[in-house]
C-alpha cells in the first residue's frame, strides 16, 4: 500500500504535465484529501500548492481537484512549504531557483528543495548560480516518464506508477532531504534509484535524449518532403511506433538539448557510426550484416523487455498475453502416434557456446527454440557475437575464437536456467572483463558456491550474494591455473563449469566425478577440435588450445522425451513412438528404470549423429512393478524422476529412491514439490531427505481404473513438476489443475501441443490474480 508523505505543505513550482500528474499521484496517494490522510482530519491541513506563470493552468489545477490554491507569484506561496518541488523546464530552472533563493527564508525551517529536470549538470550549475553553493537540502531527480502531452489537463495520477526516479544527491547532501524526497516519489508508486550527475546525463542521453532527437528528424524530413500529404497518407503502424514522441513539447526539448549537450554529441556519434555501418551493408547487398544486426537488435528488444519486468523470455510474454499459466487436464486419454520432441537443452546451450568461442561459423541443426537456451544465445549476443536465428530449429554461429568476446554492456540475465549460469561462470572467470550474472527468482535461490568455490581455487575472483547464491559478479583479467578436483557432487554442470575455465588455465584441470554425469561438453569439445582425456572416473584437459567450428545436429531431448514415455508406459492401449530421441549413455536412466519396472520400450534406428547416439524409442503400455531404484542410476536420470515419480504411483507395489538428494536444488525443491502433488493426489508415500518410497496402486483399483484422485497442483514454476502431473491425468479419476506453467517453454516450448496431438485432454488458461 502506497504511504502517502508526511510533508505539511508541497508546493510545485510549474503546473505542466509532469507538476500535475505529481499532484494527481498525490492526491491518489491519500495525501491532503481531509479526513482520508494522517490523523484522519484531525491536525493541520496538508496542502499541495502551485505557482505558474499561466493563471488559466492553476485555475484547472484548482477545478481538477489537483491543488488546494496557486498564486503567479512564488513568494506568494512559498509562506510555510515544507517541500518545493520545481517542475519547469531545465532552462527555466536558472530564472526559478535565483526567485526561490530571494524568498526560501519564509519556507518552513525544514523545506527540501527538489526538481524533475531531465538533464541535471546543468540543473546543478544553475543552482550553484543561484544560492552561491549547492544547498544540503537540495535532492536533483528526475522522473523517467512522460508523454507527448502537455498541460495539466493532460495529468495523470498514474504516470509514475512503476516508473523509475532517479535522485542525484550530492556526497554532502542532507540524508534526511534525500529520505523525504524518496518517500514523495514513493506515495506516487514510483522506483526509486540514486545516481551521480555525470552518470545520470550519460544514461539519458542514449535512452531518451537521442530517440527524441532521431524522431523530430525522421518527422521534419518527410514532414519537408513534397509529397508529403501523399506519404503521411500511407505511413502505417512502424511510423507511427518510431515517431509518436516527436510530438513532445518543442520548448522542453530545445531546453534539454542545449543543456546535455555533450552527452547527446556523443551518443549522436555511436549512432551515427552504427548507420553508418549499416548504411555500407544496405549499398553492398551484405545480407549477411544486416540479418546480424536485425537480429542482434530485435533479440536485445525482448530482452531489455524481460530486464525490466525481471522475469523470464517467453515467461514474461506468456504473461503479458495471458497472465500466469494454468493447466487443466482432464481424466483419462490415449497416447499413441509418432511424434519427435525438441531438441537437447543441455546440448543446445554447449552448442552456442562452443560455437561462439570457436573459429569459424558453426552451423546448429534441431537447437531448441525453449527460453533456456535462447538466454545463453542472447547472453552471447551481448558480448559482440553475431548469432543468425533460431529458425527453425536452425542457428548459425559466427564464432569469435576464445579470446573475442566482448564486455557486455549491462548484467548477463540467463532467467531460469541454471546450467547456463554454472557453465558461464566457468568461461567468463576466464576473460578480460568482468561480468555480472543475475537470473530469476528460482535461479537465484540456487547453489553456485559448488562452481565458485573451485573457480576460486583456480585463481578466478568471484562475488555471489549471501549463501553463495546469485547474482555472481566475475572479475576478469586473472591468471587461471588448472586444478585436479575431487567433486563432492555428481554434477555436469560443475565439471563443464570446470572444463570451460580450464580452456583458459595454465597446466591441465582435471575433475573426478563421483559418478558417471553428462558427457556432452567432453563429446563436444571434442568434435570442436579439442583434446580432452578420460581415464576412469577422471577427466581433464589442457589451456591455451583453439577450438575449430564444426556443424551440429541437436537429438531429441530425452529429458522431454521422458513425459511422453512414462505417459504411453502408464496407459492401457498406449502405442508411441518418439523420435531422433539422444541416448547418450550418460542419459539413459529413465530407460533403464523404466525397463527395469517392467516397460515394453524398445529402441529403434539407432545410429549416431555428430558424437551422439539417437535412437526412434516405441513405447507400449505394460504393467509396471515397483522397484529399489539403483543407485547408480540417479545421475544419469536426475531431471527425469519427476516423471519417474508418476510412473511409480502406477506401478504395483513400492519404488524406493534413495541418493538423490540434488533433487531438492533443481529449479525447485522437487522431492517437496512432487509429495505435495502426490499427496494432493492421494497417492501414498513417505517423503526422506534424500529420497521417497511411493507406493503404487494396482491397475484397476480405484474408481473405473483410475489410479488416484485428481486436484489442484502448484508446480512452483517448476517446469518439470508441471508436466509430470500433466500426463499424471491420464490415470486419475478427477481433473488435475495445475499452477504457474509458464516455465515450460523453458525447455518445453509446444509441450501442449504434442500431448493433445497423442490423446490427452487439456487446455492452458489464465490463473486468476
Ligand atoms: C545439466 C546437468 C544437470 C541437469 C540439468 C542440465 C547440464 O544438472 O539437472 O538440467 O546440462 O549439464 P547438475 O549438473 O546440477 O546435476
Amino acid at each position: 500500500m502506497k504511504q502517502p508523505p508526511g510533508e505539511r505543505r508541497i508546493l510545485i513550482v510549474g503546473l505542466g504535465l509532469i507538476g500535475g500528474s505529481l499532484a494527481a499521484a498525490l492526491r491518489a496517494s491519500g495525501y491532503g484529501r481531509r479526513g482520508s490522510d494522517a490523523a484522519g482530519g484531525f491536525g493541520p491541513a496538508k496542502e499541495i500548492v502551485a505557482c505558474d506563470p499561466d493563471a488559466d493552468e492553476i485555475a484547472r489545477g484548482i477545478e481538477m481537484g489537483l491543488i488546494d490554491r496557486g498564486d503567479t507569484r512564488l513568494e506568494a506561496l512559498v509562506e510555510d512549504a515544507s517541500l518545493v518541488v520545481l517542475a519547469v523546464p531545465v532552462l527555466a530552472m536558472s530564472g526559478v531557483m535565483k526567485a526561490l533563493a530571494a524568498c526560501l527564508d519564509r519556507a518552513a525551517p525544514d523545506v527540501v528543495v527538489t526538481d524533475v529536470g531531465s538533464t541535471k549538470a546543468a540543473i546543478r550549475e544553475a543552482a550553484v548560480t543561484a544560492f552561491g553553493h549547492m544547498p544540503t537540502n537540495l535532492v536533483l531527480g528526475h522522473p523517467i516518464a512522460g508523454s507527448e502531452k502537455s498541460g495539466v489537463a493532460a495529468a495523470n495520477p498514474r504516470l509514475y506508477a512503476n516508473h523509475k526516479v532517479i535522485l542525484t544527491p550530492e556526497a554532502d547532501t542532507d540524508p534526511v532531504a534525500t529520505a523525504r524526497v524518496r518517500a514523495l516519489w514513493a506515495a506516487t508508486g514510483a522506483e526509486v534509484l540514486e545516481m551521480d550527475v555525470a552518470r545520470h546525463d550519460q544514461v539519458l542521453a542514449r535512452t531518451s535524449h537521442l530517440p527524441h532527437l532521431l524522431a523530430f528528424s525522421l518527422v521534419d524530413t518527410l514532414a519537408r518532403q513534397d509529397e508529403r500529404l501523399e506519404i503521411f497518407r500511407y505511413a502505417a503502424g512502424g511510423f507511427r511506433d518510431f515517431t509518436r514522441i516527436a510530438g513532445s513539447d518543442p520548448v522542453m526539448w530545445r531546453d534539454i538539448f542545449v543543456a546535455n549537450r555533450d552527452a547527446v554529441l556523443a551518443a549522436l556519434d555511436d549512432f551515427e557510426a552504427g548507420v553508418a555501418r549499416l548504411r555500407r551493408a544496405v549499398e553492398r547487398g551484405d545480407g549477411d550484416a544486416m540479418l546480424a544486426t536485425f537480429d542482434r537488435a530485435s533479440h536485445a528488444r525482448h530482452y531489455f523487455e524481460s530486464l525490466l519486468n525481471q522475469t523470464s523470455y517467453q515467461a514474461e510474454y506468456q504473461m503479458q498475453q495471458h497472465g500466469k499459466l494454468r493447466y487443466r487436464v482432464s481424466p483419462g486419454g490415449g497416447v499413441t502416434g509418432r511424434i519427435r520432441v525438441p531438441g537437447d537443452k543441455s546440448i543446445s546451450h554447449r552448442a552456442i557456446m562452443l560455437g561462439a568461442l570457436a573459429e569459424g561459423i558453426t552451423e546448429v541443426k534441431g537447437f531448441l527454440e525453449g527460453e533456456d537456451s535462447l538466454a545463453t544465445l542472447q547472453a552471447f549476443r551481448e558480448m559482440g557475437v553475431a548469432i543468425e536465428g533460431p529458425h527453425q530449429g536452425r542457428v548459425t554461429v559466427h564464432g569469435v575464437g576464445l579470446h573475442g568476446l566482448k564486455a557486455p554492456a549491462g548484467p548477463l540475465y540467463v532467467g531460469n536456467a541454471g546450467t547456463a549460469m554454472r557453465l558461464f561462470a566457468g568461461l567468463l572467470a576466464g576473460q578480460a572483463f568482468d561480468t555480472e550474472l543475475t537470473g530469476d527468482a528460482s535461479l537465484t535461490r540456487r547453489p553456485m558456491g559448488r562452481v565458485a568455490d573451485p573457480l576460486r581455487a583456480m585463481g578466478a575472483e568471484i562475488d555471489t550474494a549471501e549463501g553463495g547464491r546469485p547474482p555472481l559478479h566475475i572479475h576478469g583479467g586473472r591468471a587461471l591455473r588448472g586444478i585436479s578436483y575431487d567433486m563432492p557432487m555428481a554434477s555436469a554442470q560443475v565439471k563443464s563449469c570446470l572444463l570451460l575455465a580450464g580452456l583458459y588455465a595454465e597446466g591441465e584441470t582435471r575433475v573426478r566425478e563421483p559418478a558417471p554425469t553428462r558427457d556432452h561438453t567432453e563429446r563436444m569439445l571434442a568434435g570442436f577440435g579439442y583434446e580432452v582425456h578420460r581415464q576412469g572416473d577422471t577427466c581433464w584437459l589442457s589451456g591455451g588450445g583453439r577450438l575449430t567450428a564444426a556443424p551440429i545436429d541437436v537429438p531429441s531431448d530425452i529429458s522431454s522425451a521422458t513425459f511422453f514415455l512414462v505417459a504411453a508406459a502408464i496407459t492401457p492401449g498406449a502405442d508411441l513412438v518418439l523420435e531422433h530421441v539422444g541416448i547418450n549413455p550418460t542419459r539413459i536412466g529413465v530407460i533403464n528404470i523404466l525397463q527395469l519396472m517392467g516397460a515394453d520400450l524398445r529402441l529403434e534406428n539407432a545410429h549416431e549423429v555428430g558424437g551422439e547416439p539417437v535412437a526412434d524409442l516405441h513405447i507400449r503400455h505394460a504393467p509396471l512393478k515397483g522397484i529399489d531404484i539403483p543407485v547408480a542410476q540417479v545421475p544419469l536420470a536426475i531431471d527425469e524422476f519427476p516423471a519417474l515419480f508418476i510412473a511409480a504411483a502406477n506401478a504395483e507395489g513400492t519404488t524406493r529412491l534413495r541418493g538423490a538428494e540434488e533433487l531438492r536444488v533443481k529449479e525447485s525443491d522437487r522431492l517437496q514439490a512432487m509429495a505435495n502433488g502426490l499427496a494432493t493426489l492421494g497417492v501414498e508415500h513417505v517423503l526422506l531427505e534424500d529420497g521417497i518410497d511411493i507406493v503404487g496402486r494396482l491397475e484397476g483399483e480405484g474408481s473405473e481404473g483410475a489410479s488416484y484422485g485428481g486436484g489442484h497442483i502448484d508446480s512452483l514454476g517448476d517446469h518439470r513438476i508441471a508436466m509430470a502431473f500433466a500426463i499424471a491425468a491420464l490415470r486419475a479419476g478427477e481433473e488435475i489443475v495445475i499452477d504457474d506453467c509458464a516455465n515450460v517453454a523453458t525447455s518445453f516450448p509446444g509441450f501442449i501441443d504434442l500431448a493433445r496431438r497423442v490423446g490427452l485432454t487439456l487446455e492452458e488458461q489464465q490463473e486468476a490474480s
